[in-house]
């Protein structure tokens, strides 16, 4: 008990770190620091460049596997880099297409402008879209945090109508989520049910709890029941022990969603029986938000990544 209230406040405290620009710079520019974090990095994204991706999916997919893909990226805070951040999603979606790599595309909004104008958002989205539907890949918008959740959704439903191909992800933890997805039901695209990830105000939220579970299953029996199309993104075996019993997993429509580096064994597991998962692979310079979240919200992976440093990390083999 008290062990996990220690690491609660280690949690708490290491996603404030997370979001302290000068220590993310600090350690981005000592020669020192750099490889050791590089290194654990390693584990949970396939490398700094698009083809590191590429060839980690390409070698998923043909052990079995579906894949996502995301250049790594959040809250852009100007023009010119939520117009690089479009421009190498577009570079993606076409190297996908060209090799015959049928990956789904993952991305925050704010990558591409939410955090500078929602307009610039919404026209690198359509373009990013109707780039995809050319080659009939299809996109997966992240859910950030609560203060966005309205306009992602609003931008995602103006947007969805046209391109079908374009899917959302929901935060079980929200209370106003199961209002959201009844909602959602009335488009097309497909959604992507998760627990949630940020730190949110607690009268707006369930804590990770039982109750939260059942609501990531309510929200699950509704999507299924609607003939939606849906991903289950979770790590937690219970959470699929318990979709498996309700059949869920053998419906076309549904599949599982894991994150690259965790679970990698419950994602073997889930595909030897024949249950279709879907990897989620991340690549780009931007880990180190990505590598201390990884950490935060599970902090044994601390012992995971302070051996990742001794040894070096990363090891797709883990999934075949
Ligand atoms: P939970 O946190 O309840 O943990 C249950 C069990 O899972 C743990 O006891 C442990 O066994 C295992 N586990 C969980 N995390 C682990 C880790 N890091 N390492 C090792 N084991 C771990 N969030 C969000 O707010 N917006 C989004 O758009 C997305 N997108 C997204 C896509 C995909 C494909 C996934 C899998 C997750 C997200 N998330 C997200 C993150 C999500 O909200 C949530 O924070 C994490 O998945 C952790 O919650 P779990 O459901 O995995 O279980």
């Amino acid at each position: 008990m008290e062990l996990l209230s220690i690491e609660k406040q280690f949690a708490d405290a290491l996603k404030s770190v997370a979001r302290n620009l000068e220590i993310k710079e600090y350690i981005q520019q000592s020669s020192e620091l750099y490889p050791l974090f590089q290194s654990a990095a390693k584990r949970f994204v396939t490398g700094e460049a698009r083809e590191d991706g590429l060839s980690i999916g390409e070698l998923l997919i043909n052990k079995g596997y579906r894949i996502s893909l995301e250049f790594i990226g959040e809250n852009t805070i100007n023009k010119e880099g939520c117009a690089r951040a479009k421009d190498e999603f577009i570079a993606l979606i076409r190297e996908c297409g060209n090799r015959g790599i049928i990956s789904r595309i993952s991305f925050d909004l704010s990558h591409i402008g939410l955090s500078v104008d929602p307009e610039l958002a919404y026209e690198n989205l359509i373009e990013m879209a109707k780039e995809a539907q050319s080659y009939n890949l299809s996109l997966m918008i992240s859910m950030e945090e609560s203060a966005k959740t309205d306009q992602i959704l609003n931008l995602y439903k103006s947007v969805v109508v046209e391109y079908p191909n374009i899917g959302v992800t929901l935060q079980a933890y929200l209370h106003r989520t199961m209002d959201d997805l009844n909602d959602l039901l009335n488009y097309p695209g497909a959604i992507r049910i998760v627990k949630g990830a940020y730190q949110e105000p607690s009268d707006i939220c369930i804590p990770r709890s039982d109750e939260l579970d059942q609501r990531l299953l309510e929200l699950v029996d509704l999507c299924v029941k609607a003939g939606h199309q849906i991903s289950i993104a979770s790590h937690d075996e219970a959470i699929y022990k318990q979709i498996m019993e309700r059949g869920y997993l053998q419906n076309p429509h549904v599949e599982a969603e894991m994150l690259y580096g965790i679970r990698p064994e419950l994602c073997k597991q889930l595909k030897d029986r024949g249950i279709p998962v879907r990897v989620y692979l991340l690549y780009g310079v931007e880990w180190y938000l990505y590598l201390t979240h990884r950490i935060a919200e599970y902090p044994p992976n601390i012992y995971v990544a302070i051996t990742d440093i001794i040894r070096g990390g990363g090891n797709s083999s883990q999934y075949y």
